[in-house]
């Protein structure tokens, strides 16, 4: 039994970006659907706001043929993606303990995704939290993506209080959350941006910058405990020269002809320097920990640009520019 919020909306149908096929960002079409039920140990979500990004664009178009073993071999198996999103409870399943009707909650979930549409369905333990009460639902929606890709690959560094750490592409999503929580961690960043976000990347907390437009970061006499690559734009022999003698190098891309899978195998058993492709993971109380740090102000992700729910594909083609800064968010609800 689900016990709903009395309020004058349609329970029956709602509005959503769905793509029935996978292909350029034109396969995803705004229709009315049936509006998600949520089963007993599930949340009902209004969604006001969540974001386009990388994972959505990937599993969209299914570039990398391997994922399609995840998302469908023939065809998404998930229709409404959105794997982020901030919003507001409006049902919760008869055994969901852990929140109300009512509730602010954010999250991400890469499983089942539904957060490009009106209302989203979720298991009450899943990765969602109640939203830090300082940020918007903005801010909120956009907490969760690049931010646990940086944190699983500061994790798998071991990154230690002092050490020196390269971020090549500070600006995306990943690597402007990555230099934020770098300095949490105490560690002494340069960041590789382009000329114009400059300044913003000092503003994230880098101690160093260099600007990929005017030098070459892998030519620099400075050496690195960790390189992260949070673009995949560089390799592990292109870097190699710049990680001091027991380094670690993690790059967010699969690398030429997918060169960082086995070299992730191969660099621990010849070198002391290694290549490292941690899986991606977010649980609950990773979710826990960005809330905090969002409280604290520590963490605060970057939004570049917003777009309606009808203006969808225009955000997936800017996305797929590879030139937004942060996060690019979809206000599904401009009320709120
Ligand atoms: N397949 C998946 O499911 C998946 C999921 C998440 C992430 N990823 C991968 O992870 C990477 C990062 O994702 P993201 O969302 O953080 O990226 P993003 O936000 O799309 O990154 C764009 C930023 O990277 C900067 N940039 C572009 N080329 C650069 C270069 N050569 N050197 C330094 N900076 C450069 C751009 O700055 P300028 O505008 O100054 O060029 C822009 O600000 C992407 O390669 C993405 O494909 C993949």
């Amino acid at each position: 039994m689900v016990e709903l919020l009395s309020s004058p909306i349609n329970y029956d149908t709602m509005k959503a970006a769905i793509h029935l096929e996978y292909g350029p960002p034109e396969v995803v079409n705004i229709r009315e659907v049936d509006k998600p039920v949520p089963a007993e140990n599930e949340l009902l979500i209004k969604v006001v706001a969540t974001t386009v990004n990388r994972t959505d664009c990937g599993f969209r178009s299914a570039e990398y043929f391997v994922s399609r073993f995840f998302s469908g071999l023939l065809r998404p198996k998930q229709t409404i993606l959105g794997n982020e999103f901030a919003g507001i409870v409006v049902a919760v399943g008869n055994q969901v303990k852990e929140f109300s009707r009512g509730d602010k909650v954010f999250g991400y979930n890469d499983v089942t995704f539904g957060a490009h549409a009106e209302y989203l369905k979720i298991p009450s333990k899943g990765a969602i939290a109640l939203m830090p009460e300082n940020l918007s639902f903005r801010e909120a929606a956009a907490l969760t993506e690049g931010a646990h890709y940086a944190l699983c690959d500061i994790r798998a560094a071991k990154v230690k209080k002092g050490q020196e750490v390269l971020v090549n592409g500070a600006t995306g999503a990943i690597g402007s959350a990555a230099v934020q929580l770098l300095k949490h961690e105490g560690a002494i960043v340069t960041a590789v941006c382009g000329t114009d976000n400059v300044e913003l990347v000092k503003s994230l907390g880098a101690d160093k910058v260099i600007d990929f437009l005017k030098s070459d970061f892998t030519k620099t006499d400075d050496r690195f405990d960790f390189v992260f690559d949070a673009v995949g734009k560089s390799s592990y022999g292109a870097c190699k020269n710049i990680l001091k003698k027991h380094g670690i190098y993690i790059s967010t891309e699969l690398g030429k002809n997918a060169e960082n899978i086995y070299l992730a195998l191969i660099t621990p058993l010849v070198s002391k320097k290694r290549l490292l492709f941690p899986l991606p993971y977010v649980s609950r109380d990773d979710v826990y920990f960005l809330k905090e740090l969002a409280e604290k102000r520590v963490f605060k992700p970057v939004i570049d640009r917003e777009y309606s729910l009808n203006q969808i594909v225009d955000a997936y083609k800017y996305v797929e520019t590879g030139q937004k800064i942060g996060n690019v968010l979809i206000i599904v609800d401009e009320q709120e």
